[in-house]
């Protein structure tokens, strides 16, 4: 077998040095290529079809496009949204989700989700990760651990509409995990899908705030790429599914040191200071990343609840000052605290805006989130099957450790 020619992506070459770990990622050099799914982990491109001609359509647009979706824009979502007699639009048998391809797998989240998917691979015929070559590259060890845990390697360019056509073909199902750099890139990925003879549900990259909460969600700027790829699902989706996993913020960050910004609020374990957000009293719901990854594998498990919808999902609801009480209970100890107020963050928000910093984004977020944005009367954790979530005592306990390396 000549790694390659057999590993490689048309184009694609691997010095020698590569083959003990192409070895790793196809079993072994004398491994044989199994045509059954959900075999242990191998690179895909070898048994797929061969690629498609198949050039990519000049009608598109959107993508390059970073204006901000108006409020109107949003507006027509939701009446398309209604005139599909609401969210849930799936009058057709459900087809199972066998076939989990995953964009960008080695990300924050994209790792929970991919470790969560291995520990559930009973449930799945194939699991297969779709990575750059710079990350298959850089972050060897970290492929190598997902490959041997039964999952597949693609390795090829998100912009190279022949890769990811031929890569869908193996699959039924696309969970991105894509980071915010990336979100715009999701639409010609299902363009693509959507014209695929083999995708049937796509999940976008969203696992955070409702994007669409209130009116004036439409006007915040870190949620207008997401916006436009929910705006081009509506318009241009008609035959796949979808799904968008609403968590809020993730508990594990939400509680973290953010040493660089305090004032975007901090725990931080090491010197027992805490900054907290608003006057401390305002309601927040939290998803921790471990339950993230396992409400990924209930949406896939659960089509029926989740297909052409929004769902909203947490792992519990606290507030500031019980997250601060949390702290100072399991180290035994009282805090240093201050206090963010409202007005404050908002300020802070708009100067980083103005001076571009890269901190903007997290300000405006946790504004949003202070402002009470997170909560709902009732979420969809039920109707995915999750009795059990995560708690309060858990992720500050996981805090604490992790401090303590
Ligand atoms: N709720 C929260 O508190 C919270 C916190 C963080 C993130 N999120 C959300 O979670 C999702 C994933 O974010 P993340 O922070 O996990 O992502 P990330 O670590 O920044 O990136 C994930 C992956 O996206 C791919 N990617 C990044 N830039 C790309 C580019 N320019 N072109 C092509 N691919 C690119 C890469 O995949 P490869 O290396 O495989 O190419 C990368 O590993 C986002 O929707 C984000 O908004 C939510």
């Amino acid at each position: 077998m000549s790694f390659s020619a057999t590993f490689g992506l048309p184009g694609k070459w691997y010095k020698p040095v590569d083959v003990q770990r192409l070895h790793l990622l196809v079993g072994g050099p004398n491994a044989p290529v199994s045509d059954a799914d959900g075999d242990g982990g191998h690179v895909v491109a070898e048994k797929l079809p061969k690629w498609s001609s198949r050039k990519a359509k000049t009608t598109w647009s959107l993508a390059s496009r970073s204006v901000l979706l108006s409020a109107g824009v949003a507006s027509s979502i939701r009446r398309r949204q209604m005139s599909k007699g609401g969210e849930s639009s799936s009058e057709a048998a459900v087809p199972p989700a066998k076939k989990i391809l995953v964009f960008g797998a080695t990300g924050v989240i994209g790792k929970v989700i991919t470790a969560a998917l291995i520990n559930a691979k009973a449930e799945f015929a194939r699991i297969g990760i779709f990575t750059s070559e710079a990350t298959f590259a850089g972050k060897a060890a970290l492929i190598d651990a997902i490959c041997e845990g039964g999952v597949d390697v693609i390795v090829g360019d998100v912009n190279n509409d022949a890769q990811v056509l031929n890569a869908y073909q193996a699959f039924d199902t696309v969970v991105s995990a894509v980071g915010r750099n990336a979100i715009d890139k999701q639409m010609n990925l299902i363009r693509l899908a959507e014209s695929s003879s083999t995708i049937t549900r796509f999940i976008p990259s969203e696992y955070g705030t409702d994007i669409e909460y209130n009116a004036s969600s439409a006007e915040e700027r870190p949620h207008q790429k997401k916006l436009q790829v929910r705006a081009y699902i509506w318009s241009s989706v008609s035959r796949m599914r979808y799904t968008y996993l609403v968590t809020g913020p993730f508990a594990d960050m939400y509680m973290g040191p953010m040493a660089h910004e305090p004032r975007a609020g901090t725990f931080d374990v090491v010197n027992r200071k805490a900054t907290l957000l608003g006057d401390g009293t305002g309601k927040i719901s939290l998803t921790t990343m471990a339950d993230v990854g396992r409400l990924l594998i209930a949406v896939l498990l659960h089509p029926e609840a989740s297909d052409n919808r929004a769902l909203k999902v947490s792992s519990y609801t606290t507030t500031p000052n019980e997250i601060l009480a949390e702290f100072e209970r399991q180290t035994g100890s009282k805090w240093d605290v201050s206090y963010t107020p409202l007005g404050d963050l908002r300020g802070l928000e708009n100067n980083a805006w103005q001076e571009g910093s890269p901190v903007a984004t997290v300000f405006t977020l946790r504004r949003i989130w202070t402002e009470g944005s997170t909560l709902y009367e009732k979420t969809d954790n039920a109707a995915l099957g999750m009795a059990k979530m995560d708690t309060l005592e858990m992720s500050v306990q996981e805090t604490i450790w992790k401090a303590h390396g």
